[in-house]
């Protein structure tokens, strides 16, 4: 059955305000398989749990045509209304149920969204939909963060490592798959071309009250916060005072770096 963690109006509105897009380095690391694999066709990409849209839009220079799929109403909802390049269009669908005809799309991706998946089903879509030639790429965000600032980082670095790991007791079981750097992916992917990289590190330059934004984006949280409300909120407003404490600021818009380690399972369909 679906796991619907990412349905509610709230959830995607701060979803859409602080979710950032893959950075830089992943971004390198899918585009050079593409072109290590001389994938020469560029006409249909579709990117599967897309949320409010952060991730299709990076593929729209490269394709002629990207569709961004989700489950959730709310996250597709926030998605159509944020600016979008013209030829990025979304649906409301299932990963397991994907409306794109047999060998019809040349790269299929899903960014931090495909261990929420019912796996086996969605590998058979991933099977029927790629072109002869087509990629798919599988990334998710680790739990491994960091934060840079100053001679700070590794105190600031202990400080968010304790904030997610009391967050992440609320989280879902499927999230194991992002802590084993979705190895069960890997071996489900039914390619025989295939890699997993897991020492992709992004920096991602926030204010601090971006980074607390950016945490309360986390589903653990948003379960957290539904579960106890109270609780969570001074979670969140204790975990921000440190911050600023330890960083030796009072303005929430003082800047440090958030750096995220993503993991990336990539697959080639030759025939
Ligand atoms: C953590 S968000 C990632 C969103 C976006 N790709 C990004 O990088 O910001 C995971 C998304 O997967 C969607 N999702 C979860 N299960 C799904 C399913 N079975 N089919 C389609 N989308 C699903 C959720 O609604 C949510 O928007």
């Amino acid at each position: 059955m679906a796991t619907r963690l990412f349905e509610g109006r709230d959830h995607a509105a701060v979803y859409q305000r602080y979710r950032f897009s893959p950075q830089e380095n992943l971004q390198r690391v899918i585009v050079s398989y593409l072109e290590k694999k001389k994938v020469n066709s560029f006409h249909l990409a579709v990117d599967v749990g897309c949320g409010t849209g952060q991730s299709s839009h990076l593929l729209a220079k490269h394709f002629e045509k990207v569709v961004g799929t989700d489950i959730s109403k709310a996250q597709i909802e926030e998605a159509k209304q944020a600016t979008h390049p013209p030829n990025v269009s979304y649906l409301v669908c299932p990963a397991e149920e994907l409306p794109f005809e047999d060998r019809s799309v040349d790269l299929l991706t899903a960014f931090t969204a495909a261990h929420w998946f019912d796996i086996p089903r969605f590998m058979n879509e991933v099977d029927r939909l790629l072109k002869p030639s087509g990629c798919v790429a599988l990334s998710t965000s680790t739990l491994d963060m960091r934060l840079h600032y100053k001679d700070r980082s590794e105190k600031l670095t202990g400080i968010i490592k304790e904030i997610k790991d009391q967050i992440f007791t609320y989280a879902h079981e499927k999230v194991k798959r992002v802590a084993n750097d979705y190895k069960e992916i890997f071996d489900s992917l039914p390619l025989q071309d295939k890699e997993r990289i897991t020492d992709i590190l992004d920096h991602v330059p926030m204010s601090v009250a971006d980074l607390m934004g950016y945490i309360q984006s986390f589903s653990p949280y948003q379960i957290f916060l539904k579960a106890q409300p109270d609780a969570a909120k001074s979670l969140v407003q204790n975990a921000e005072q440190r911050i600023l404490e330890t960083m030796g600021v009072s303005s929430r818009d003082t800047q440090l770096e958030l750096v995220t380690r993503q993991v990336c399972v990539l697959g080639y369909k030759s025939s």
